[in-house]
């Protein structure tokens, strides 16, 4: 009988007929796959997409880049929203804002005709430096997770993959290919793994992308420890394990990768050849079956994003909507941290001021187009210089010369290029260039009164601080972002966002730097961020969880439900939340358990709980926060489990890592 099927006879093959049972359109279109289809379908082709085999109407599967919006080498070069980068997205402290943020991108990456976005990028910011730290969330492993699930979650709503990336310990840039992360269980288990265990576990993520560097000795692509142990076997995940791209040319053999449980090699065949494949199978290497559930679980995504099935049956796609531009700018308000703000300084009267300077290496320059994978086309992208014209317009005459301004803002920061905030690189300087430091000392000079707006992906140092009245950090806030920031300089936004890192006074204050030898030595361990810097009573320039409101927030009445509490108990940790102000404001309640006594060092504190609560002038409201064992545990290394050991337990609640407005306890029971 011919192979040759027409389309019409493909269409009713059993794993075509969408209203069979998932696992077995998966079986079915399994069983139907030759030997060298399978090693086909191992590795990538033209970039982006798997091979097609037409045999059996299996089409590309397509991905896409990247974290904040899609990448031009995908749509065509066509245009797409560029949304705020990863850390102002954490900035807002808003698991919905991310779960939008998520169905919007997705709904982007369908209209292009592609199955899997390449993020969200989950890597802890470790250290200052990273140049993909603006692409990342957070330092911390709670807030990550929660931001991560949710953005997760609003992808696949729409029938389209995410990649949660890069799995794991991928946090310099430096000797990426070649590094090792040398890190301790520990510190994997509660600092680096939790929002790749928490998008397994609690949003089902579909694809996870290795890292190119090794993790205590191994490479994330044929890391069977990372892989099959953990993400499969005891996290449960059902989808695909993809390589970071090129991530296999150092890997020494096929077989290693197979077992681990890699299913796809991209963007071409290194490791996964045919000859490659056909080798180490013949010679015993790996078995058929180990090969047939790497590809299985490639099917069950292909049948999950809805790649056989009738277009009309899946989620329509949209790109560039008023909707997801509203989106975007969005998570730029929310995410946009306000830092300083001296008596008062800002908001801007517009009705007061006549002449405003809006100057600096920033204020009219464009970010989407940089930084690596993840750049963006966009149909548009507001300036912050144009965003504040057009909030002044027929108001407030711009001039370019400090001291003929009423009123300054001084646009600074970094930018994408290589060694400032980019992929591939880091930074190499915490401080501005001495020619930046130099103009906007003269700035300051020339008219102090002067607002400092900071684009960056990653703290800078700010000798000049306390020279100004007010600073804002806007991180790269998308294609609005020249809106937001007006928005929030002129108050039509009562800033909220809060910081998601650290900002050190100078970069010797934080626990990890960059190292240029191929050993990555993670001696911080579990103290990362504030972690360190509590501990070891180190004063930073913004704690962790900082930022500044046009509005003020009383904290009262903090009520535990409970003194005691036994292992399967759930604690209600309760607390008013009055605005005081005059105007209406968001604050984000912050919820840190601080282990009174414990065999083992522990944090001062860890952030266990938030909500961002948004309040009327006078309005006041009960934020409730759930507390249970495994916010109290740790990683015990004796043991290879998590642990709560008994004894009191400090409930800190707080409107920033330092600024702790009540504190109870709790007594654990076991
Ligand atoms: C990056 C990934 C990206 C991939 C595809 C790699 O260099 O590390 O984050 O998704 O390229 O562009």
């Amino acid at each position: 009988m011919s192979e040759k099927r027409s389309n019409e006879e493909l269409s009713k093959l059993p794993f075509m007929d969408n209203n069979l049972d998932l696992e077995k359109r998966v079986e079915d279109l399994l069983g139907r796959l030759k030997l060298k289809e399978k090693f086909k379908l191992s590795s990538g082709t033209q970039f982006f997409l798997t091979k097609a085999i037409k045999r059996l109407g299996i089409p590309h599967f397509k991905m896409t880049d990247g974290p904040h919006g899609i990448g031009p080498h995908s749509s065509g070069d066509s245009v797409c929203t560029y949304f705020p980068v990863g850390v102002c997205r954490a900035a807002t402290w808003n698991p919905e804002l991310s779960e939008k943020f998520g169905v919007a991108v997705a709904q982007e990456v369908r209209d292009i005709g592609y199955h899997m976005l390449l993020g969200p990028g989950v890597n802890i910011q470790r250290a200052p430096h990273c140049g993909r730290n603006f692409e990342y969330q957070t330092e911390d492993p709670y807030l990550n997770s929660r931001l991560a699930v949710h953005c997760v979650k609003g992808i696949q709503s729409q029938r389209i993959a995410a990649c949660v990336k890069h799995y794991a310990c991928n946090n310099q840039e430096t000797n990426r290919l070649t590094c090792n992360s040398v890190v301790s269980e520990r510190a994997l288990q509660e600092i680096y793994l939790p929002a790749f265990k928490a998008t397994a576990c609690e949003a089902d993520a579909w694809s996870y992308m290795t890292c190119y560097n090794k993790v205590n000795g191994v490479y994330g692509s044929e890391h069977k420890n990372l892989l099959k142990e953990r993400l499969m076997e005891e996290w449960g995940f059902r989808g695909f394990v993809v390589t970071d791209w090129g991530a296999t040319q150092h890997i020494k053999t096929t077989e290693t990768c197979v077992e681990a449980g890699l299913s796809l090699e991209m963007p071409t065949a290194i490791k996964y050849t045919y000859k490659n494949m056909r080798d180490a199978l013949n010679k015993g290497k790996f078995t058929e079956q180990m090969l047939n559930e790497n590809i299985r679980r490639l099917l069950r995504v292909m049948f999950l994003t809805g790649v056989f099935d009738d277009p009309s049956t899946i989620p329509p796609g949209s790109r560039n909507t008023s909707e997801h531009q509203a989106v975007a700018r969005k998570i730029a308000e929310e995410g946009i941290v306000l830092l300083k703000n001296e008596d008062n300084f800002l908001p801007l009267d517009i009705n007061s001021i006549k002449k405003i300077a809006v100057i600096g290496p920033n204020a009219n320059k464009k970010m989407s187009r940089g930084g690596g994978s993840s750049q963006v086309k966009p149909p548009y992208e507001i300036k912050p210089i144009e965003g504040i014209q057009e909030k002044c317009k027929g108001k407030i005459e711009i001039v370019d010369t400090p001291s003929e301004a009423d009123v300054v803002i001084y646009v600074s920061g970094l930018n994408h290029r290589p060694h400032k905030d980019s992929e591939g690189s880091d930074r190499k300087r915490f401080h501005l260039t001495t020619s930046l430091l130099n103009r906007i000392n003269q700035a300051i000079q020339e008219n102090p009164k002067i607002i400092v707006v900071l684009i960056s992906g990653s703290p800078i140092g700010m000798d000049w601080i306390d020279k100004v009245p007010a600073v804002i950090e806007a991180w790269y806030p998308g294609m609005e972002g020249g809106h937001a920031i007006a928005s929030v300089l002129f108050g039509d936004v009562n800033p909220s966002g809060k910081l998601p890192i650290t900002f050190p006074k100078k970069l010797e204050d934080s626990p990890a730097q960059i190292v240029k030898d191929l050993e990555v030595n993670y001696d911080d361990g579990i103290f990362v961020g504030y972690r360190y810097f509590d501990t070891n009573n180190i004063e930073p320039l913004f704690p962790f969880g900082y930022g500044l409101s046009y509005t003020t927030f009383t904290y009262a009445n903090l009520n535990i439900n409970k003194e005691k509490m036994s292992e399967n108990d759930t604690i209600i940790v309760s607390v008013d939340i009055t605005n005081t102000g005059k105007r209406a404001g968001a604050e984000v309640v912050q919820l840190y358990v601080q282990d009174v006594e414990c065999s083992v060092d522990r944090p001062q504190k860890e952030l266990k709980g938030f909500e961002k609560v948004k309040l009327e002038p006078g309005e006041k409201k009960s934020v409730s926060l759930e507390l249970k064992k495994e916010d109290l545990s740790f990683f015990d290394e004796k043991s290879n489990t998590w642990k709560a050991e008994k004894g009191i337990f400090n409930i800190l609640i707080g409107s920033s890592s330092r600024d702790i407005r009540l504190e109870g306890k709790i007594e654990y029971v076991g």
